[in-house]
């Protein structure tokens, strides 16, 4: 048995995923909450900052938490924006802990010694780290490498456990190995994430896409190294096998109105930050009827990772199971080895 998951929690969540999965019965087991859209970085890609949305207040986060609470949910990915720059994180993550629900935090790092109390008891610290410092803090800004190595320490210090997360982009396409080691040092694994064609939170296109040639190199390696079962890779074969099409993708059926679902910082209940259409917004409406309003999806492409992962689970049945459900569901690699790395330097094979 995993360490991230007890007995009890694998037999719900597994009930669960097969009540939806055969008998069609639909539950927010796993959700994504960007809590504000303010952030203290302007990362190259990512314009969600400049958003202004509508915060619900305190006692709105709430309400909506004890609705999830009672409709399912086990997890909730606090997310921004940077969901640390709200004054009541702290609150918000006791309340959602004092209900059993696991909770985990993305974060880029900046301001978690300061918030570290708040974080306490959460499953996981999903950190942004995408190369060594001067690649780094030209994506993220002067200083933010430091940021987010500070916060891995601290966190980990603190008994938290940490992941990383790594966004394949035209600057940090051939530093992918440095991410590897720094994970091999703090023992914890990672996600990596393909940009998004344009820049988040507009309609502009991006200008870090990494070339075809460089982002096949880049997922060969990766894809390699997974083989070799390092344990660093939080992504599955399969799931990696969906990101090697990218820009193009393929076909996949949506897990969000039956397993998962996002929720905007003004309440809205949508599928995904690309597809914010059905949004219902849950200081209006039950969250149940916001979800019921999450109508079954197909599309074209996929490209958060974690939610690839899901929806092949979701979409093609012979995907393994196992694999995908401790890729979504757990933290620690599978185990500590050196294969692939190499007198300090990963090699894939
Ligand atoms: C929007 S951020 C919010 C949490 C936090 N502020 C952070 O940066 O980790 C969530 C994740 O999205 C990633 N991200 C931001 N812009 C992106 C883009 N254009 N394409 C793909 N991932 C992106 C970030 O690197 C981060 O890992
Ligand atoms: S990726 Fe995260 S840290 Fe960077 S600007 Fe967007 S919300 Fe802020
Ligand atoms: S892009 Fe992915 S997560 Fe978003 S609605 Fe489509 S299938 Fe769902």
């Amino acid at each position: 048995m995993n360490k991230d998951l007890n007995l009890f929690d694998t037999i719900k969540l597994g009930s669960r995923y097969i009540n939806a999965k055969l008998f069609g019965k639909r539950v927010p087991l796993i959700v994504s909450w960007a809590l504000t859209y303010r952030c203290n970085h302007k990362c190259v890609y990512c314009n969600l900052w400049k958003k202004e949305e509508k915060e619900l207040t305190t006692q709105q986060v709430f309400g909506i938490i004890d609705e999830l609470n009672l409709s399912g949910t086990q997890y909730i990915s606090f997310t921004g924006g940077e969901p640390l720059v709200r004054e009541d994180i702290g609150s918000i993550i006791n309340y959602a802990l004092s209900k059993n629900i696991k909770v985990r935090v993305n974060s880029n790092g900046s301001l978690v010694n300061e918030k570290i109390d708040s974080l306490k008891g959460i499953d996981k610290l999903n950190i942004s780290l995408n190369g060594p410092e001067e690649i780094h803090d030209s994506i993220s800004g002067k200083g933010s490498f430091k940021q987010a190595i500070t916060a891995v320490e601290t966190a980990q210090k603190n008994g938290i456990k940490v992941a990383f997360i790594t966004v394949l982009s035209r600057i940090n396409i051939n530093s992918l190995d440095f991410v590897l080691l720094k994970a091999k040092q703090y023992g914890v694994k990672v996600n990596f994430q393909p940009v998004t064609r344009e820049i988040l939170g507009t309609q502009v296109e991006n200008t870090v896409i990494p070339d075809k040639e460089q982002y096949q190199r880049a997922i060969n390696m990766l894809q390699n190294i997974k083989k070799l079962n390092s344990g660093l890779i939080s992504n599955t074969l399969p799931g990696l096998n969906y990101l090697s099409l990218y820009p193009k993708g393929k076909a996949i059926k949506c897990a969000s109105g039956w397993l998962s679902c996002r929720i905007e910082p003004d309440g809205s209940m949508v599928h995904c930050s690309r597809k914010p259409e059905n949004s219902t917004n849950c200081t209006i409406e039950s969250v149940g009827k916001a979800f019921s309003n999450l109508h079954d999806k197909v599309c074209e492409n996929c490209w958060c990772s974690t939610r690839v992962e899901l929806n092949m689970q979701w979409s093609y049945g012979k995907f393994n199971f196992l694999s995908g459900f401790k890729s979504t569901f757990t933290t620690e690699p599978d185990k500590y080895c050196d294969y692939g790395i190499k007198n300090g330097e990963i090699k894939a094979g």
